[in-house]
């Protein structure tokens, strides 16, 4: 049944690659507001518009991807932040602009700044403000070649010592979703120690292996993703025609409504102001590498916190010196270490079974370090979008910030 199924979807993708004739297609049909938005660079966008002072700065990566990042050095009253810098990471298929969407009062990147924070805000490799590299375009293929792999070790890294560098202080974190796993990747290898002062993590990705979504489970069962990477198509692009066709050919198969994907795949968000949507749309979603939808299927299928799997066991060791990829072992991340955790009853993604895992092998019952937000009524995208995560949630993330 399962091989038929996958036998099906390959030739509908196949038809669907040789219709389209090349590795990438924009298609403008669902989300022609996202071609739309002019090119000017964040601040120019959206955070000088809203009386704020801006500045756009850039990091090269040690792999050469050209990263963007903004800064809100002051408040909205002008005065300078006289706390820390804070870095800001978002999650897949979202770039820097998510902190932004909402009113300042109700937005994380204009919270911080309005509560005395020096706000730096990154965007990942591959999305819109942090496309280009020393010598790669976004048009070949190894511009697309990696995962959350390389967002963890190269892009991360670049953003920490930039800030590091520019400001002379530690900074505290916050991540959201793939956010989260960057940094769980990382500070179980021992970085950052001594540029962080803490990482607040907004529905953390780590264990994926009880998601309840069928359709995102479905997606990583069938490999999906590798179906695409062997057709040629390295860069997914969401609002794509192909991706979109392949949602729907999965949502037929399993029977499902996809008139409300979003739920589907991040559970039901609570608070959600429904007369913005086409605003967010108009800035998100945003691209990423089908290698890392790859990695992310794997972790679904293995449970495992692990490096990239390439399957042959050749090509294991030749990037690893292993037959199996190494693990990110968070059980050695240190007690010492103070972060806070924020997670919902109502998340997919970062489900309460998966987080409880997760809870366990990062301590999160000692509560000299470690400070658990949980919101019954949150799913995924309330962490960074809801009309009432103030309330919710930064500003206990605040308070916390501002004990350490
Ligand atoms: C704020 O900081 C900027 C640059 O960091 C400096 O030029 C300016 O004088 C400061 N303003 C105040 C009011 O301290
Ligand atoms: C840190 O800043 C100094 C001076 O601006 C610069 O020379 C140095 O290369 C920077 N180091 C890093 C790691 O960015
Ligand atoms: C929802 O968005 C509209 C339009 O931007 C705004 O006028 C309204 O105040 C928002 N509602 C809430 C609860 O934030
Ligand atoms: C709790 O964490 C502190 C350090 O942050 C550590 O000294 C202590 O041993 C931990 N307690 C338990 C029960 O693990
Ligand atoms: C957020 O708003 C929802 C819907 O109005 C409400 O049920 C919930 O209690 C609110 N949460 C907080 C933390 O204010």
């Amino acid at each position: 049944m399962a091989s038929t199924i996958v036998s099906l979807i390959s030739i509908l993708l196949i038809c669907i690659a040789i219709a389209q004739g090349k590795n990438t297609l924009y298609t403008t049909k669902e989300f022609s507001v996202s071609s739309s938005v002019n090119n000017d660079g964040i601040c120019k966008t959206i955070v000088e518009t809203q009386g704020y002072i801006c500045e756009e700065h850039t990091v090269t990566t040690e792999d050469g991807y050209i990263l963007s990042l903004q800064r809100i050095p002051a408040g909205r009253s002008g005065k300078n932040a006289t706390k820390p810098p804070v870095l800001i990471h978002h999650g897949l298929f979202c770039d820097g602009i998510i902190w932004l969407l909402n009113s300042p009062e109700q937005s994380l990147g204009f919270l911080l700044a309005d509560n005395g924070f020096d706000v730096w805000i990154a965007n990942g490799r591959g999305t819109k403000y942090s496309s280009t590299h020393t010598s790669l375009s976004p048009n070949d293929m190894a511009y697309w070649d990696w995962s959350w792999d390389e967002l963890a070790g190269y892009d991360l890294p670049a953003f920490v010592h930039y800030v590091y560098n520019h400001t002379g202080q530690k900074m505290h974190y916050t991540g959201h979703s793939q956010g989260t796993l960057i940094a769980f990747a990382a500070l179980s290898q021992g970085k950052f120690l001594d540029m962080w002062r803490s990482a607040a993590l907004l529905s953390p990705i780590a264990h994926m292996k009880l998601i309840p979504s069928k359709l995102t489970r479905a997606a990583a069962d069938l490999f999906l993703a590798n179906d695409l990477y062997w057709l040629g198509l390295h860069e997914f692009v969401p609002y794509q025609d192909v991706a979109i066709k392949l949602i729907e050919g999965l949502c037929n198969t399993l029977g499902v409504d996809c008139g409300q994907i979003l739920p589907l795949i991040t559970g039901p968000n609570c608070c959600i102001n429904s007369s913005r949507i086409d605003f967010y749309l108009s800035h998100e979603p945003q691209k990423t590498a089908t290698k890392n939808l790859i990695h992310f299927s794997q972790m679904i299928r293995t449970g495992k916190i692990a490096k990239y799997d390439y399957v042959n066991p050749l090509l294991n060791v030749l990037h690893y010196g292993q037959v199996v990829p190494p693990t990110y072992d968070v059980t050695k991340i240190s007690s010492e270490f103070p972060i806070f955790l924020g997670y919902g009853g109502q998340d997919f993604l970062s489900d309460v079974e998966d987080v409880k895992i997760l809870l366990n092998e990062v301590n999160a019952q000692n509560s000299t370090n470690r400070v658990v937000s949980f919101k019954e009524d949150y799913a995924h995208i309330d962490y960074i979008a809801s009309f009432n995560a103030t309330q919710g949630v930064y500003d206990t993330m605040i308070s916390f910030f501002n004990a350490h």
